[in-house]
């Protein structure tokens, strides 16, 4: 379940509060009807401004309702998803399996691709695509080229692939090649695979690739003096430089890609009830109530699925690129996300890391 520090010490002791306030009630009620009626009103005016503080803490979360496409919208179509084994990539994964694409699940843990393969076959219905599972760990760059090497060997074209795998605000670890955690799953794992990919995406086109970031963002800035974060991490900050990087990714690829009938957009979920913030500590006593008020307040990962699904099959979108949406409405992005210099230096600079720099003909993404 994905949660996040800026609004923590709010929401924490708004519950604080209100559980003061209930405990106080039944001491209050005993003492006589006339403190009944006071009570039920104190309870009412407590209880309507929590939910008046959690609307603003958690605004426009839910989706307006679901996307519904024709069956066979994506039939002959591959779709590639990675991180589909859980959260919103199992969400978006099952819906488009209704909508008979071929998926390519593109998860590190085989068994757990498999359970939730079962899950989406039987929710999917008698009319449905086709699934396969393969591994990628983009913790790995070996892994992200086997991975590809098999799916440029196997496959006859991609139409979409979804960069949708993640992790939040782990303890400081690196990846198989050193990089730190955050930015070489979130960011350098999915550059190179999207690098690796586009030949079959440029044979399929019109082709589609969607990124999944953050509004938290917003928060972030590109350390280009250390993008390891060797010299200080910040777990947070390096979550938002992450999702950041998707969007500068985002921004700098549309442009290599103008002309070759392959649009790339970002979008960002919103809140989404899912496993994201497994290495978030929540404080022991305020568990049941978070989990409570996630239920009522976050998106469940349907909801979450939403937009990367309308930008995976929508024909509103078609020809579009370079964009972020949210809720499938195009979103603002602040003027960190479409700095056109900051996206180019970070796209040499992940080219040199992922070791793509030196490869001859291979000097940029376009044709
Ligand atoms: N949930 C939210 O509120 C929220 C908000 C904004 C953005 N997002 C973004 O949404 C995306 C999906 O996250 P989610 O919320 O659905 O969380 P989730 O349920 O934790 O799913 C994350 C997926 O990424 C996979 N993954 C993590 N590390 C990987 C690696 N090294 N190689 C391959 N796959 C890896 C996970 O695999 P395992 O199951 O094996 O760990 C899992 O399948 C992420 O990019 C996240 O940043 C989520």
């Amino acid at each position: 379940m994905f949660m996040f520090n800026h609004f923590r010490v709010n929401f924490v002791s708004c519950i604080h509060n209100t559980l003061c306030c209930l405990a106080v009630l039944p001491c209050r009620l005993a003492t006589g009807s006339s403190f009944m009626a006071t009570s039920v009103l104190i309870a009412a005016v407590v209880g309507g401004g929590v939910l008046l503080l959690m609307r603003r803490l958690f605004p426009r979360q839910k989706a307006a309702q679901l996307l519904r496409y024709p069956a066979g919208t994506m039939r002959g179509k591959t779709v590639i998803v990675t991180g589909a084994n859980s959260g919103i990539g199992k969400a978006l994964a099952g819906e488009l399996l209704k909508l008979h694409a071929r998926v390519i699940m593109a998860c590190r843990d085989l068994r757990s691709a498999e359970d939730a393969a079962q899950d989406m076959k039987r929710q999917a219905g008698p009319e449905q695509g086709e699934v396969v599972i393969k591994h990628l760990d983009l913790a790995s760059l070996r892994s992200v080229k086997k991975f590809c090497e098999e799916v440029n060997k196997e496959e006859s074209r991609v139409d979409v692939l979804v960069n949708n795998a993640g992790i939040y605000q782990c303890p400081y670890t690196k990846t198989e090649d050193g990089f730190e955690m955050q930015l070489g799953v979130n960011h350098l794992g999915h550059f190179l695979l999207t690098h690796l990919l586009l030949d079959l995406l440029k044979v399929s086109a019109p082709s589609r690739i969607v990124v999944v970031s953050s509004k938290l963002y917003k928060y972030g800035h590109i350390s280009f003096n250390d993008l390891n974060s060797e010299g200080k991490y910040n777990k947070a900050f390096c979550y938002s430089q992450s999702k950041l990087a998707n969007l500068l990714f985002t921004l700098e690829l549309a442009r290599q890609l103008e002309g070759t009938g392959v649009t790339v957009n970002a979008l960002t979920p919103g809140i989404v009830r899912t496993k994201l913030g497994r290495h978030v500590q929540i404080p022991l006593l305020a568990k049941p109530l978070f989990h409570l008020a996630s239920l009522v307040f976050f998106k469940s990962p349907l909801e979450g699925a939403q937009t990367p699904l309308y930008l995976a099959c929508s024909t509103e979108v078609e020809g579009m690129s370079g964009k972020c949406f949210a809720n499938c409405e195009e979103e603002e992005l602040t003027a960190d996300a479409t700095d056109e210099q900051a996206a180019k230096k970070l796209w040499d600079t992940s080219r040199r890391m992922v070791g793509l720099a030196n490869q001859p003909g291979a000097s940029s993404a376009g044709t």
